[in-house]
Formats: C-alpha cells, structure tokens, sequence
C-alpha cells in the first residue's frame, strides 16, 4: 500500500495560528491575566443561576434556533428576528460571514494591524487578504480602504473600536467611506467593544445597518458581558445576508448554557453596564497615568491600551509578566494590555512606569 497522507486543501498551508493570550502563571506571588480583552468580572449570580439549571439538561441538544435568545435580541435592538443570526463567539459568527461571501479567488480587505482571527479565517475561506496599513495615528485609512476595493472584493472588515489598537471611528468618516462602497459589498461592522465606547461621535452600527443593507454589526456577549467562556455571538444584517449566516452556521453551535446565559445578560444589562461603567474608569485612569509616564497612548475606545514598543515589545511584556501581569505582545511593534481589576492595573502601571524610565 503507499503511503500518501489524504488530500488537504492547499489554502490550508501557512495559515497563521491564532495566538491566545497567555493564560497568567500559576504558583507565582500575584498574576494577572491582561493578554485576553476578557471581563475581569465574576459571573453575575443570576446568570450563573440560569447557566447552571441549563447545565442540568446537557444530554439533550439545545435549541438550534435560539429562539429566546432571538426574540430577547430582536426586542432589545429593535430589530425584526429575520435580522439577526447567532453563532459561536462573534468569531464564529465572521467565519460564517466568509463561508458565506467569500471563496477562491475573490478578495476580502481590512485594517492592519486588527483583530488577529481576520486573516485566519480568511485564508481558510480560500479567498485572498487584502491587508490596508493603519495610518501612523493607528487608525483605520479608510481612503486607502476604499481604494483597495475591486470588482473582485466581497467582505470588508471595519473593527470599531480597533483592536488591537483601541481608537475608534467617527460617524462621518464611517459614512463617508461606507458612501464609496458599492452595494454588492458586505461590510461588517465588527463591534466586539461597543459597550465601552464613551465617544459620541462614534456611532452605533445598528443606527448604521439600518439604512444599508450591505452592511451587517458583529456583536458578542464575550466582552461587557462576561460570557468569553461560553462562546455566544451574533450578527444584525439585512434579510439575505442573516438568512445566509443562518445556513452557514455549525447546527447546535450555541449551547443551551450559553443561550440562556445570553438572556439572563441581557435582563441583567443595567448591573453589567454598571462593571463596564467601572471599567471605563479605570480605564481613564490607566490612560492617563500612561500619558503622565510619557508614553503616546492611542485614545482608546474599547477594554485595553495599545502601546507601540517596536523592537523593545518583547522585553516589555517580559517585565510585565515578571512584576506579575501577562499582556498581549506582538512582536517588534506593540502590546495590548486589558483593563482588569485595579490591582492588575496598578501592577501594569508600576511595570510600565519603571521600563520608561529605563528607556
Ligand atoms: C474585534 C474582535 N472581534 C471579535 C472577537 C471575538 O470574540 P468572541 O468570539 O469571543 O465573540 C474579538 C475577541 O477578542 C475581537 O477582539
């Protein structure tokens, strides 16, 4: 018999591994765990409460149409259920959007520096990335953006706020760009921090969505909502584009805890924008004290702070992790650090001030 190993698809070869943040060390003095954007807030015991009685159900499927959890959204957002589609994590949700739009030979642009799943996900749809620098401020060029549109093109990411970088992009320069984006181009808003944005001239994309039906909003209840373990996400887009995410989505994806996890989050939004609200706080605080070090700190919209080391980002992140905090490096141009619990935050800060003064 000879030996050949089965046929792959060849779009498979260097795709990038996705990068998890590191979890924090066990068995140090302290470690704080800021590599992962997560909520460092505890489950709300009410919504541990519904996670648990549906814990008790496990051997049964869930409800593949998530129902409740469609109907509870439809009214929050104002928005009809046709409209909506949920999937695992918001990343799964995006995969779907690719499987849907996109394949060989066809093209799907977005910032770069982004969020890391982009050019994963896109290489394993088989299309092709086209990667648009952020500008030296570490924002969105969405001229450039707009530019790189061609007949080829079919998805276009735009993540407000960036991530990794923090900074957010104002209504006019969103609708400016969207206003050059022909219509049979899907753009997603992919709005995974929308919750922590204070700015308000940033704009809410499903205020967006509602007059473009090439435009889709990707949300999560990872981040404000302290679900990242469960894996819920969802989409708002027009008729066809929801209807299409729906057949592509992984039947039974979103587990039953998960859904009425979501639900129970929803009902208990005024608490859990209450942490947000807190989280913001520190965040100003981080920001600010940063600033006073003498760092340049991109003004951020979202739950961390973007510091542009280059070729010192390595050895940034090793004394982070030696004072007892792990950050999010990427190496030879910056790390990402989550806002945590104020005691993580003062840790980062110490940490921060002392490489400064090295520098
Ligand atoms: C911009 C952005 N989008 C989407 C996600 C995916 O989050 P989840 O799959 O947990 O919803 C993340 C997570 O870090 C993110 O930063």
């Amino acid at each position: 018999m000879s030996e050949t190993n089965p046929k792959l698809r060849a779009e498979l070869e260097g795709v990038p591994a996705y990068v998890p943040g590191k979890p924090a060390a066990a068995g140090g003095p302290v470690a704080y765990k800021l590599s992962s954007n997560e909520n460092p807030y505890p489950p709300l015991p009410g919504v541990m409460e519904r996670a648990i009685a549906a814990a008790g159900t496990f051997n049964r499927y869930p409800d593949m149409a998530c129902t409740g959890l469609m109907n509870e959204l439809a009214d929050r957002f104002d928005v009809p259920v046709t409209h909506l589609a949920t999937g695992t994590g918001s990343v799964g949700v995006a995969q779907q959007l690719l499987q849907a739009t996109s394949g060989p030979g066809d093209e799907v642009i977005y910032a770069w520096r982004s969020f890391e799943a982009y050019p994963i996900i896109t290489q394993i749809s088989g299309a092709t990335s086209v990667k648009v620098p952020l500008t030296p401020d570490e924002d969105h060029d969405l001229d450039a953006m707009a530019d790189a549109i061609t007949e080829r093109t079919r998805l276009i990411f735009v993540c407000n706020p960036n991530n990794p970088t923090g900074n957010a992009i104002r209504r006019a320069e969103l609708e400016r760009f969207l206003d050059r984006v022909p219509s049979d181009v899907l753009v997603v808003l992919d709005e995974a921090y929308r919750e922590f944005i204070r700015d308000a001239e940033v704009p809410d994309g499903v205020e967006i969505y509602r007059d473009r039906p090439n435009v889709a909003v990707l949300r999560t209840f990872s981040k404000a909502y302290g679900l990242a373990g469960l894996r819920v996400g969802f989409a708002i887009a027009h008729e066809p584009v929801a209807a299409a995410l729906r057949k592509t989505a992984v039947p039974f994806g979103v587990s039953q805890l998960a859904q009425d996890a979501a639900v129970a989050s929803l009902r208990a939004e005024d608490e859990l924008l209450g942490r947000v609200g807190s989280l913001v706080s520190e965040r100003t605080r981080v920001v600010d004290a940063l600033r006073a070090q003498g760092w340049t700190v991109p003004e951020t919209q979202a739950n961390f702070v973007w510091l542009r080391l280059g070729e010192r980002t390595m050895e940034f992140a090793a004394a982070c992790e030696a004072a007892g905090v792990v950050v999010r490096p990427f190496a030879g141009e910056g790390m990402r650090a989550t806002i945590g619990e104020t005691e993580a935050n003062d840790i980062f800060l110490q940490a921060a001030e002392a490489f400064r003064k090295e520098l």
